[in-house]
């Protein structure tokens, strides 16, 4: 608990956890439909919904969903009798008492047992799930391996992974010419509707853990785990253009206009910064392989990392 990133983003999601400042992308009844769609094709049908379809009459008795914030998804889990037991946890003190008020208030408190727990130091008992949530957690892990290797741990056999992410460039990735086809869009949009003369680089500058590998959630997950379908439903141009907009100015059609900028840049080759993944531990010498390599893996960065330093002292080197 004392790396700083860790504190600093615990500052963040209690403040978050206590009273939201952040209206998401996603939130909009337009955005809604149009990332329904591209998961199941239907604008009705939500990724719960599209995940029960897909998993034909098949139910979990114990989950652990990592990363729970005020803990809407095991909430709606349980309500749906996807899962008997959750496990979840999180880093935020005050994200986790919400979620217990809100568990009891639904009459869903003796079916989620919510602790505090780091990402990067995960502890999750060995063998004993049927089924690990992340929901837009993962971005904000360090120590992917080290959490993935404990999840493959603790998943039983034909155990799964659902993950509802962002996967796009990670906080260090961004440069101006990446940023450069999102400004292009955006100053177009009228200067009274825009929050900022021009984009920043980064989101949620505040919260240090944000998007910290997030570009190699899928990497790293598939040395561990199978996966057994991918969804991709965009953000590209609408979760980073979103945030900026003073949307009481914003022109009637602006939303429409920008799922349609996102469609055209996706045509164009951009990569989804959004997707869904379910996947399944891999089992035999893929497993021992997977366990081994995120044990290992880790130490040669580092080691590359601090020869790099001693090479170049001035550089900002990214570990
Ligand atoms: C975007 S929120 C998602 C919350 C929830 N899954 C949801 O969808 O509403 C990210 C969550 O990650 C948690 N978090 C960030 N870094 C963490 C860390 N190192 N260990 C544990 N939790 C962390 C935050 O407290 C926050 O609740």
């Amino acid at each position: 608990m004392s790396d700083p990133t860790h504190i600093a983003a615990v500052q963040f999601w209690d403040r978050e956890g206590a009273a939201p400042t952040h209206v998401s992308w996603m939130a909009d009844p337009a955005v809604r439909a149009y990332i329904n769609r591209s998961i199941s094709g239907s604008p009705h049908t939500w990724p719960i919904d599209w995940f029960v379809e897909w998993l034909r009459g098949r139910r979990f008795e114990r989950g652990v969903s990592i990363g729970c914030g005020t803990g809407p998804l095991e909430r709606d889990l349980i309500r749906r009798g996807l899962c008997r037991r959750i496990d979840a946890f999180d880093g935020s003190p005050r994200s986790i008492e919400v979620a217990r008020d809100l568990a009891r208030q639904e009459g869903v408190a003796d079916r989620v047992t919510y602790a505090l727990g780091d990402f990067n130091d995960p502890k999750l008992e060995r063998g004993a799930y049927d089924i690990a949530f992340f929901h837009q957690s993962a971005h904000h892990v360090a120590k992917l391996e080290k959490l993935f290797s404990n999840v493959l741990r603790a998943l039983k056999p034909n155990g799964l992974v659902y993950l509802d992410e962002y996967i796009g460039p990670s906080r260090f990735d961004w440069k101006d010419d990446l940023i450069a086809p999102h400004r292009r869009f955006f100053d177009r949009i009228p200067r009274e509707a825009r929050l900022v003369e021009q984009l920043p680089l980064m989101n949620e500058p505040e919260d240090p853990s944000e998007a910290l590998r997030s570009n190699e959630i899928i990497s790293q997950l598939r040395h561990g785990f199978t996966i057994l379908e991918r969804r991709d439903y965009g953000g590209t141009l609408l979760s980073v253009i979103f945030p900026y907009v003073d949307w009481s100015r914003a022109p009637a059609m602006l939303v429409d206009n920008i799922i349609e900028g996102e469609k055209e840049l996706l045509r164009s080759g951009h990569p989804h910064y959004h997707a869904i993944v379910v996947a399944t531990p891999k089992e035999g010498w893929q497993r021992l392989y997977a366990r081994i390599r995120y044990f290992v893996a880790p130490k040669l960065r580092r080691i590359r990392w601090e020869i790099a330093k001693r090479l170049s002292p001035n550089r900002t080197v990214k570990f």
